[in-house]
C-alpha cells in the first residue's frame, strides 16, 4: 500500500492530509487564518503567505501523527499547485517539492478545482463519474461536464465575482463579519428571503454563465440607498435578516437554476457540488430537492470536506496511477480558468 501526504495553501487554510492509494483518509488537518485576515474584510495575499510559512510544517506534523505514520511511510507527495494566490500556493508547492526530492519518491500537481469535484468522490466511497461538477467557492464559480476525474470541461463560469466573494462582500456590507458565508447564512436564518425582490442574473437565459455583481450592487443599494457616499451604518434587527435572506435565496436560485440546465443540457444524471459555498445548509436543500424532481444523483461532500482541505487532494491517486508526476521545477500557477 502507498501513503500519500498532500498538502493545501492555495488561500487562507494551511492544510495537509494523509490517505492511502486505495482513498482511506488517514488524516486531514486544517489550520484556518480566519482570525488573521477578519479585521481587513477579506483575505491580504501577504499575511496569507506568512501565515503558511509559519503554520504549514507544524500542520504536516500534525497530519502525519494522526495518521501513526513518520515521513519515511509517505511514498507520494501531492500538492495544489494552482488556481490561487501565487504567494499561498509557492509556500505549499516549495515544502512539496522538498519533500518529494528529500525522501525520493514521485511528486503528484492537482488542481483545486478538480479536488473540490474529486471531495464528492471521497465521501461517495463509489464512483460518481460521468456526472456536472458545479464549484462554488471563494475564488471560483463555474459548471462543468466531468467524463472522469480528471477530465472536466468548462460548461460556463462566473462573468465576475464568485458566489462565495460575494457572499463574503455582502457580509461586510452588512457588518456581518468574515469569514461571510456562515455569517450570512446565520443572519438569514431568521429573516424574509422574499422581502427584498434582488436580481437573479441569466435565470431565464440559457448560458450557463453567472454573474453575482449587479446582485451585491442590489444590497448596497438596499442597505444605503444609491448615494453611498452619504454612509450610514449598517442596517440592524429585522431590516438585516431580511436583507440576508433576501441575498441567500437570489444566490440559491440561481445556483440551482443552472445545475437544472447544465443536467438537462448534458443528459447526466448526476450532480457533484464542491467548494465553501455548498457548505450552505438552504442550497444543500435546494439541490436536493431539484435532483430529486429531475432524477439525478446528488453528490456533496459533509461541511469538512466542502471548505479548503487537503483530503480532496486524493485526486492525485488517479495521476498516481497513471503516472503523471510533476516535475522538480513545479511553478504555483495562480490562473487557471
Ligand atoms: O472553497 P473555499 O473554502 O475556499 C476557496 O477555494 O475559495 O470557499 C470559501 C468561500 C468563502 O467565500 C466563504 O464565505 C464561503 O466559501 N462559505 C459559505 C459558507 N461557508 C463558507 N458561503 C455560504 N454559506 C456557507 N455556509
Ligand atoms: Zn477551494
Amino acid at each position: 500500500m502507498t501513503h500519500f501526504l498532500a498538502i493545501e495553501t492555495s488561500c487562507d487554510e494551511t492544510a495537509a492530509a494523509v490517505f492511502t492509494d486505495e482513498l482511506q483518509v488517514l488524516s486531514s488537518v486544517v489550520a484556518s487564518q480566519s482570525d488573521l485576515h477578519a479585521r481587513f474584510g477579506g483575505v491580504v495575499p501577504e499575511i496569507a503567505s506568512r501565515a503558511h510559512l509559519r503554520n504549514l510544517l507544524p500542520v504536516i506534523d500534525e497530519a502525519l501523527s494522526r495518521a501513526q505514520l513518520n515521513l519515511k511511510d509517505i511514498g507520494c507527495v501531492a500538492v495544489h499547485n494552482t488556481p490561487g494566490l501565487v504567494g499561498a500556493l509557492l509556500v505549499g508547492v516549495s515544502a512539496a517539492k522538498a519533500l518529494a526530492l528529500a525522501l525520493d519518491v514521485p511528486l503528484v500537481a492537482v488542481n483545486h478545482i478538480a479536488s473540490h469535484i474529486f471531495a464528492c468522490r471521497l465521501a461517495a466511497g463509489r464512483d460518481i463519474f460521468p456526472c456536472v461538477g458545479l464549484v462554488v467557492s471563494g475564488g471560483h464559480t463555474a459548471l462543468f461536464s466531468c467524463d472522469t476525474a480528471l477530465s472536466m470541461t468548462l460548461l460556463g463560469g462566473t462573468r465576475d465575482d464568485a458566489a462565495g466573494e460575494a457572499f463574503d462582500k455582502v457580509a461586510a456590507i452588512l457588518g456581518l463579519g468574515f469569514p461571510g458565508g456562515p455569517a450570512v447564512e446565520r443572519e438569514a436564518a431568521t429573516g424574509d428571503p422574499k422581502a427584498f425582490d434582488f436580481p437573479r442574473s441569466f435565470i431565464d437565459d440559457g448560458r450557463l454563465e453567472f454573474s453575482f455583481s449587479g446582485l451585491k450592487t442590489a444590497v448596497l443599494y438596499a442597505c444605503h440607498g444609491q448615494d453611498v457616499s452619504k454612509a450610514t451604518p449598517p442596517p440592524a434587527g429585522k431590516k438585516r435578516a431580511d436583507l440576508a435572506a433576501s441575498f441567500q435565496s437570489a444566490v440559491v436560485d440561481v445556483l440551482v437554476m443552472k445545475c437544472k440546465q447544465a443536467l438537462r443540457k448534458t443528459g447526466l444524471k448526476r450532480l457533484a457540488v464542491g467548494g465553501g459555498v455548498s457548505a450552505n445548509k438552504p442550497l444543500r436543500f435546494a439541490l436536493e430537492v431539484m435532483c430529486a424532481k429531475e432524477g439525478a444523483e446528488l453528490f456533496i461532500p459533509p461541511l469538512a470536506l466542502c471548505t479548503d482541505n487537503a483530503a480532496m487532494a486524493a485526486l492525485a491517486v488517479e495521476k498516481w496511477k497513471r503516472g503523471e508526476f510533476a516535475p522538480p521545477d513545479l511553478d504555483a500557477e495562480p490562473n487557471w480558468l
